[in-house]
């Protein structure tokens, strides 16, 4: 199964494929914001991917749209609800510093 680690945090969990990000985060005692429950319709799950952008789920126009207005927006931002972890390998930077909106 496909490893995920979070960093600042340090802590890895595997997964089945399929699992989104903020699942993963879940099961990895990870504290990742989800104001809206998971439906694509707030930021706060805002995740920048540093390793393993490539084998996740695709992004979705509503994703795209959404994530649009995420504070620290970047070339690897996905938002955790929406990303599922394919095969390989994904390490996943949580913005601790932000303002949660
Ligand atoms: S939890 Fe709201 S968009 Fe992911």
């Amino acid at each position: 199964m496909p490893r995920v680690t979070f960093v600042p945090e340090g802590k890895t969990v595997e997964v089945p494929a399929g699992t989104s990000i903020l699942d993963a985060a879940d099961a990895a005692g990870v504290e990742l914001p989800h104001n809206c429950g998971g439906v694509c319709a707030c930021t706060t799950c805002h995740v920048w991917i540093e390793q393993g952008l490539e084998s996740l789920s695709e992004i979705g126009d509503r994703e795209d749209e959404r994530l649009n207005e995420a504070a620290g927006l970047g070339p690897t931002s996905r938002l955790g609800c929406q990303a599922e972890v394919g095969t390989a390998d994904v390490v996943v930077r949580v913005p601790h510093n932000r303002i949660a909106s």
